[in-house]
């Protein structure tokens, strides 16, 4: 597939999205959003993908935000499709059948903020910053934003950034539960793959079910989820990676998985 602003390399089970438009700290206009679109069907047919690493061109932004001066025209029918389109992207990413690292390198504001949110797992560089602006451009997150931020570090410090529009840092994202760990820069991709080679030493079916078990449950009442919850565990056991996982356990030896 032919990209103008993403990079995509694969390479032993891990797959490495860049967001490349550096010059315009990777904000994401509609073509990188389709493009986004296109790199994860085709990474959807990979079957041995353990998992996959989102980062940014350079070392200054993950990605800065939508791009302002491509939005800047557009009308309220416009806007709202291209707010469905980054929906979209970010629905893909959170549904995707294999695990989604966010490695940050830098600023993640507006719809670079809620790209890392649709991750699985977010890893920041120290440098990284964090922020929902909209406020300050006359607008309001549109990529599902509004939505995630509560969900993930709770209502009032959710308010707080969306209302004031303030950057945070790295540390206080982390204090915040915005990412799972701040690294230094070097760290930031060694890091991520660490996380997806421990994800590969696993059994493949449970770490798909186990992703579906949260993702679609967070959606659910506790009770529906928790039935939910029970029919992928019981589907698990229809599964080659539960025999040998617990026979493994019982003969005292690593197990050996399939495929991801
Ligand atoms: C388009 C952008 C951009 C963006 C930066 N650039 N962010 N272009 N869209 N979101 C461009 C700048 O115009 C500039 O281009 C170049 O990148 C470098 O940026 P500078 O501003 O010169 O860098 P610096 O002074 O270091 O400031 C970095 C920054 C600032 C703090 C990140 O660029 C900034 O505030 N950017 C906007 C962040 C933002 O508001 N994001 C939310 C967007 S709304 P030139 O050509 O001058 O070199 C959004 C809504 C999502 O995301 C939902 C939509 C439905």
């Amino acid at each position: 597939m032919q990209m103008n602003n993403l990079l995509c390399e694969y390479e032993e089970g891990v797959a490495v999205v860049t967001v490349n438009r550096p010059k315009a700290l990777n904000a994401l206009n509609r073509e990188t959003l389709e493009e986004l679109l296109g790199c994860f069907a085709e990474l959807a047919t990979i079957r041995e993908l353990v998992g996959v690493i989102i980062t940014g061109a350079g070392d200054k932004a993950f990605v800065a935000g939508a791009d302002i001066a491509a939005m800047q025209g557009l009308d309220a029918l416009a806007g709202r499709a291209f707010g469905l389109l980054g929906q979209r992207v970010m629905r893909t990413i959170e549904t995707f059948a294999k695990p989604v690292i966010a490695a940050v390198n830098g600023f993640a504001l507006g719809g670079g903020c809620e790209l890392a949110m649709a991750c699985d797992i977010r890893i920041a560089a120290v440098n990284a910053r964090f922020g929902q602006p909209e406020v300050n451009l006359g607008v309001i997150p549109g990529f599902g934003g509004t939505q995630r931020l509560p969900r993930l570090i709770g209502v009032g410090p959710a308010l707080e950034l969306l209302l004031t529009g303030d950057m945070i840092d790295a540390d206080e994202a982390y204090r915040l539960g915005l990412v799972n760990r701040v690294v230094t820069p070097e760290q930031l991709l060694p890091h991520c793959r660490e996380i997806l080679a421990n994800v590969a030493k696993k059994g493949p079916i449970s770490i798909k079910l186990c992703k579906e078990a949260v993702r679609a449950g967070m959606e659910l009442d506790i009770d529906s989820a928790c039935r939910q919850e029970a029919d992928l565990f019981g589907l698990c056991f229809a599964s080659a990676d539960q025999k040998e996982g617990m026979q493994a356990f019982l003969e005292k030896r690593a197990a050996m998985f399939g495929d991801h």
